[in-house]
């Protein structure tokens, strides 16, 4: 078969297994279920959506059941919990395709990226039937189909691509709000991090492909946009026309309908002066900024490869405060990095207390094989680590909830996202700096931006009331 590309080549098989899944309906009297569950990071999700689109239209019902008869594992490998979370819920599944042996089970993402845990589960989860990466996710009807026609397990890894396939299926989780990739993969090899063996080189999508998708997602009725990846500060670099993350922003903020725009991971090695100024101006751009810390010690730093020091760190914070009064600043820290001593926890402590972050998420170092961290001997014993952790969150949740307090009272712009899950008369909805509100709302405010009066600020949220 001749294919003009990639997409006409899936759609291919999207065709092929439709035919198959079709015929297994009208034999089973009901339709067949598929269940996408996913870990790790914003960018995985956003795979995930692509692979439920992939599915729909192959004809799946959508459940969030495991009771289902395709299951596929979207998985993440950052830390050691989310790897040893898969096998966990991998004991489960082999239960349940004993009652159902027509059920097939699928891994993919992130940790399947790793040469020891495809091993691994050739050896001891032979019951698995499709194995793919992160960078062939395009390809799981074809692979899907190999199956489906009665290979007995499907593994197809990649080591790494330049290929970025553009318009495949995709299914929204929200109908108002999307992730959209900008950029792929990561050059930074940060020590610790396993992120750049798993995703592959950097590489931006470029800016009319973006462009087109967002103006597409808007005239859905999408109203607010995540633009993800692992450094949207360096975006652009590696294109034929390069262009700064600050300018596709400027960009993206002229399309017509679209009201919040919102980025993520903003590495502080790459953040420009030319894009606090666009922030800074921007009508659009939400008053957000999630810059990771990793570490207060320039010593650390250093041995973690991130290319700033505490003193440009709180350089940055100084200038986005300066140029955006009310931005909301969150980050992530990691304790016990290998060698860190009480002095270097000190560091982030003091640049905690000085930023005041309006969210932090603090992490427990975790050795991943493969990085240059993971091959330090001066590794931290457990007990210390955890007894730093435990000091550092009470610092981090103390001042958040003084942060999130001090716009109670005030009457602010909130964008009506769902409907609250413990309670049905209420509607959850974020402030641009990204604050949780909770208010009593129905169904069909959802999307909209609306005046909401914080009554009442609770640690991490606010509880508000519409203003008529
Ligand atoms: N690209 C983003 C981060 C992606 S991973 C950035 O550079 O900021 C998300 C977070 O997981 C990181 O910011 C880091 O705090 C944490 N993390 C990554 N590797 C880790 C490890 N080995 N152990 C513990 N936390 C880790
Ligand atoms: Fe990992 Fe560093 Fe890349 Fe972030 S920038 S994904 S922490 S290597
Ligand atoms: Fe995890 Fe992969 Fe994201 S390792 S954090 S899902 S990029």
């Amino acid at each position: 078969m001749n294919f003009v590309n990639e997409t006409e080549k899936q759609a291919y098989y999207i065709a092929k297994c439709k035919e198959i899944i079709s015929n297994r309906e009208k034999e089973l009297g009901r339709k067949l279920k598929a269940c996408v569950a996913t870990f790790g990071c914003q960018m995985n999700f956003k795979d995930s959506e692509k692979l439920i689109g992939i599915l729909n239209e192959i004809g799946y019902e959508e459940t969030e059941d495991e009771h289902a008869d395709l299951v596929l594992y979207n998985t993440c490998t950052v830390r050691e919990n989310a790897n040893l979370k898969i096998y966990g819920r991998l004991g489960y599944l082999s239960k349940l395709k004993k009652e159902n042996s027509n059920m097939i089970i699928g891994l993919c993402g992130c940790m399947m990226q790793e040469e020891h845990v495809v091993e691994k589960i050739k050896k001891s989860y032979k019951f698995v039937d499709l194995i793919f990466g992160t960078h062939n996710i395009f390809k799981l009807a074809e692979l899907l189909y190999e199956r489906l026609s009665g290979q007995k397990s499907v593994i197809d890894i990649w080591q790494g691509t330049t290929e970025i396939v553009e318009d495949l299926p995709s299914e929204r989780k929200y109908s108002f709000k999307s992730g959209v990739n900008i950029m792929y993969g990561c050059n930074n090899f940060c020590s610790y991090c396993i992120v750049p063996y798993v995703r592959g080189r950097e590489r931006s999508r470029k800016p009319e492909d973006i462009i087109n998708e967002i103006k597409k997602l808007v005239s859905e009725g999408v109203v607010e946009i995540m633009l993800l990846g692992q450094n949207v500060n360096s975006y652009g670099k590696t294109l034929e026309n390069p262009m700064t993350f600050a300018q596709l922003l400027q960009e993206i903020e002229k399309i017509d309908g679209l009201k919040r725009v919102r980025f993520m991971t903003s590495h502080p090695k790459d953040l420009s002066d030319e894009l606090i100024d666009v922030m800074a101006h921007s009508k659009k751009i939400c008053k957000q900024m999630h810059l990771p810390l990793q570490s207060g010690s320039d010593r650390l730093l250093k041995i973690m490869n991130r290319h700033y020091d505490k003193q440009h760190y709180l350089e940055i914070v100084d200038k986005l405060r300066k140029a955006i009064p009310d931005i909301g600043i969150s980050t992530d820290i990691i304790v016990g990095f290998p060698g860190e001593t009480e002095e270097d926890f000190n560091e982030t402590l003091d640049v905690v207390k000085k930023v005041q972050y309006d969210s932090a998420f603090t992490f427990i170092y975790s050795k991943r094989s493969g990085t240059p961290a993971a091959e330090m001997e001066n590794q931290v014993p457990q007990d210390v680590v955890k007894d730093r952790f435990d000091r550092l969150l009470k610092v981090v949740n103390e001042i958040s909830s003084k942060k999130t307090a001090k716009y109670e009272g005030t009457t602010q712009l909130v964008m009506a996202e769902e409907v609250n899950s413990h309670d049905p008369e209420l509607i959850t909805g974020r402030l641009s700096n990204n604050t949780v509100v909770h208010f009593k709302g129905t169904k069909d405010l959802i999307g909209q931006e609306l005046k909401v009066k914080l009554l009442k600020a609770k640690g991490f949220y606010y509880f508000g009331e519409i203003e008529a």
